[in-house]
């Protein structure tokens, strides 16, 4: 069942019932200023940060799930009659729906009793504003006077204490409407510099900006008194709940369209210029209006939306791939890198599953969220990677999350996840490859950003390799620490008190135990020889030599204590007895370590790597994905921690964690295998999923974190869409390894493993300034490999295409027998 599809040609997916069995959310806003938004204009705004610098309120785990929106009412004046064009929150029997997720715009219109609107919401490149507008059109036969009413609650700023500390919050609010234009100035008086605004393009017939004058008493937003009485009030916030609402009032002709343009903002003001006049408490608004003159202009809001399409397109165009497959198609060249952008830009803040005050950024989930983004905007990237290796100890260690906003490390949770120093050397490695920008590896970088520690990136990657090198035990495998990629698997926490994070430096780490990661060793292996490849391109070739041979040696500990006999293990615990081995009862055996070994190279010449494939076939793939473990906890088991802490199915306890899934792609493609490879990816491409959208639940243009798993009696149902690293990983394993167009020290390779029934594909890659316009061909049933390339028609043996010079154009052929 669907409750919309998928307009490729326009970038959207198109829902046409409001319904949806969660709420489906995009996003708003490309650099600072975000917001989410669900079908139904549900959703709230921030800048920056989603807890320190919350515009707008939103009720998480409410019923109806969704509540808390940028919300229109429109009020037949004549009858008294008014109703939500975006079906929330007055849920009206509209006539006709659509909801039109877009990139980084939502265009909701509806039809109730002969009046159309249409609602388009965006933020304007560059601007820390959004823009609402709204255009209605009167299609009954006869003369139509409607009010409009808007609606936002404002959040007092920082969301946790605005969810939490009324004894002071509900003293606070203050407001000013100068202008028609409504300011919500809390706090303004105090430390901060900055204020948010509301505007609309009409003179106004009224305004509110106290929550319970705009609502009624006993009302919720289904019902506000103004709105029902079609009069705003004209009240003024002082304390309580400030809220901002406009009423415009428009007679429209038979057939006549009106557009009318609401603006919502963040300003912050130099501290110096903060009030006007100097020494009043009034808001200076001379800095501002220009702004929000500009911007309820039609044709500047005109422009502002094309130059968004526009920016898209740029975007985009750096991959775009004709192949057989719809559903690959469109995950590739338009929702993947869409995804990527929005988890590189969030991080795991805010979502329907993010609430938007919890974690900050992780340190590991940024390396690997950059590894699908970093061809969009490299530039980016790079200051990425810098903030992320300035919360580096000098240990090597690393601060597992950081504050967005100071770019410091989170003491809260600490360190000693003992995975996180090495996706550093990966992220560096991706930025690398897709750039050939190597000055990155001289930037001075302090580590936990403190004055005098510089030093050379270069010099952070060899900590990150050092710090497990000094951390291992007793079978030559990296203790695990906290946690590794897994931060469920806690082998060194022991908690029986209910309520302590298995995660934070709250609970006691019990010490002198020997717990040993074979993901982290896995890992190793394969940062170990990235670095070297590093080392190479800067002529060190002694210690290209050192990390190679540190990687085989880490490859042969694997060998001798992480293989069970059909699979890679996942652990020692604590005590030295194994973690995903046929020895266990449940938990035999682990989708992580079978994944990064692989793609680490680890058993690829023995013959073991295939063996571990198969067992992953047989034991862990499901129609629904690949699960995390079999068999999986049914009890909780202190030496493991969080794991089992789930019932079976869910999460990292048996559920189809997506994440891991690509790596098991790539894998499958390293060894040659494309018809597996693919049917893995199929399984849990959102957009092939779309037809059993009632079982899937979660938006089918995206991934999610997590399906349940066979275990589970929701067996396929999605949960935590968005914030995943699922989203970089499996545009990695698609674009890099299936399709094969992977960007490398030298150059770009072309190296499909394709399923059998393809005839091949074109694409067009931009890399390092040259545009690749490539064209795969291989008979239909055909499994082979490339062995040669036509460059500009010239035969080229292997699958290497050397750097062009920028600007130029190549012609790349790759016929596979
Ligand atoms: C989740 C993990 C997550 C961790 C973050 C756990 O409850 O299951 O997926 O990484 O919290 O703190
Ligand atoms: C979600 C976290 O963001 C990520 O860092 C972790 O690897 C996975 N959960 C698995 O626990």
């Amino acid at each position: 069942m669907r409750y919309g599809y998928f307009s490729d040609e326009d970038r959207e997916y198109v829902i046409n019932r409001p319904d949806t069995p969660l709420p489906w959310i995009n996003y708003l806003g490309t650099d600072s200023y975000f917001g989410i938004i669900s079908n139904t204009a549900g959703g709230y705004s921030f800048y920056r940060d989603a807890r320190l610098r919350r515009l707008t309120r939103y009720r998480y785990n409410n019923a109806p799930s969704d509540v808390g929106g940028r919300y229109l009412y429109l009020r037949d004046d004549d009858s008294g009659e008014y109703w939500s064009p975006t079906w929330q929150p007055t849920q009206p029997e509209l006539d006709h729906y659509e909801c039109r997720h877009g990139l980084s715009y939502t265009r909701i219109s509806s039809v109730y009793r002969g009046v159309r609107a249409e609602t388009l919401y965006f933020v304007p490149l560059g601007e820390t504003l959004e823009v609402w507008r709204l255009r209605v059109t009167n299609e009954r036969a006869v003369p139509l006077d409607l009010s409009v009413f808007s609606s936002v609650e404002f959040c007092l700023w920082d969301a946790f204490d605005d969810g939490s500390n009324f004894q002071r919050n509900f003293s606070i609010g203050e407001v000013e409407v100068v202008d028609e234009v409504i300011y919500h100035k809390s706090e303004y008086r105090e430390r901060r510099d900055h204020f948010a605004y509301f505007a609309c393009s009409e003179p106004l017939a009224g305004f509110d900006t106290q929550r319970e004058a705009f609502l009624g008493p006993y009302r919720g937003f289904d019902r506000p008194i103004v709105v029902e009485r079609g009069a705003s009030t004209g009240s003024i916030a002082h304390g309580w709940a400030p809220h901002g609402s406009h009423q415009v009032t428009l007679s429209l002709a038979p057939g006549e369209t009106r557009e009318v343009v609401f603006l919502l903002g963040y300003w912050e003001n130099p501290r110096d210029a903060k009030f006007d006049p100097p020494g009043s408490q009034t808001v200076n608004k001379t800095l501002v209006r220009p702004v929000i003159d500009r911007w309820l202009r039609p044709e500047v809001v005109a422009e502002g939306f094309q130059k968004l399409r526009d920016y898209w397109t740029s975007l985009l165009s750096v991959v775009q791939v004709d192949t057989p497959d719809t559903d690959t198609d469109r995950m590739v060249n338009i929702w993947n890198p869409y995804q990527c952008m929005i988890t590189f830009n969030m991080s795991r803040s805010a979502s329907s599953y993010e609430s938007g005050i919890g974690r900050g950024m992780g340190f590991r989930d940024s390396n690997q969220d950059l590894l699908g983004f970093v061809q969009m905007v490299p530039e980016r990237a790079r200051e990425r990677l810098l903030d992320v290796a300035a919360t580096q100890l000098e240990t090597g260690g690393a601060y597992h999350q950081y504050q967005p906003f100071t770019k410091r490390g989170n003491n809260d949770i600490g360190s000693g996840f003992n995975d996180d120093p090495l996706w550093l050397i990966l992220g560096t490695a991706a930025y690398l490859k897709e750039t050939g920008d190597n000055s990155i590896l001289e930037e001075l970088v302090p580590y936990d950003n403190t004055e005098g520690t510089e030093v050379p990136l270069y010099d952070h990657l060899q900590q990150s390799l050092r710090y497990t090198l000094d951390r291992l035990g007793p079978h030559g495998l990296p203790l695990i620490g906290r946690a590794d990629w897994n931060d469920c698997l806690n082998l060194n926490c022991f908690s029986e008190e209910p309520g302590e994070s298995f995660q934070s430096d709250g609970v006691g780490l019990r010490s002198g135990g020997v717990a040993e990661s074979v993901f982290i060793a896995g890992l190793f292996v394969l940062a170990a020889k990235e670095l070297g490849q590093i080392a190479e391109t800067r002529g060190l070739l002694d210690e290209a030599e050192y990390y190679r041979a540190e990687a085989e040696k880490m490859a042969g500990a694997i060998a001798e204590h992480g293989w069970d006999g059909a699979w890679f293990r996942r652990a020692y615990d604590y005590f030295g007895n194994p973690v995903g081995s046929s020895e266990n009862q449940e938990g035999q055996i682990f989708i992580e370590p079978q994944g990064i070994c692989i793609m680490a190279g680890v058993g690829l010449e023995d013959g073991t790597a295939l063996r571990a494939l198969d067992s992953v076939r047989k034991r862990l793939a499901t129609k629904h994905g690949i699960v995390l473990q079999q068999p999986a906890y049914s009890r909780y088991h202190v030496e493991l921690g969080e794991i089992s802490s789930y019932p079976p199915g869910y999460k990292e306890n048996a559920g189809i964690f997506c994440h891991t899934n690509p790596w098991l792609m790539i894998a499958e493609a390293m060894a040659g295998h494309g018809d597996q490879a693919f049917h893995y990816y199929q399984l849990i491409n959102p957009s092939a999923r779309e037809t059993i959208s009632e079982v899937h639940r979660c938006e089918p243009y995206v991934y999610a974190q997590m399906i349940a798993g066979k275990d589970a009696a929701t067996f396929g149902e999605a949960k935590n869409s968005w914030l995943t690293g699922t989203a970089a990983w499996n545009l990695v394993a698609i674009s890099h390894w299936i399709l094969g167009i992977r960007p490398e020290f030298k150059g770009l390779v072309v190296d499909p493993v394709l399923p059998a029934a393809w005839d091949g594909f074109t694409a067009t890659r931009r890399f390092r300034g040259a545009t690749y316009e490539i064209t795969v061909r291989k008979p239909a049933g055909a499994r082979g490999r490339v062995t040669h390339l036509l460059v500009d028609g010239v035969r080229t043996e292997g699958n290497l295409v050397p750097p062009a010079p920028a600007g130029s154009t190549v012609r790349v052929e790759a016929i596979i027998d």
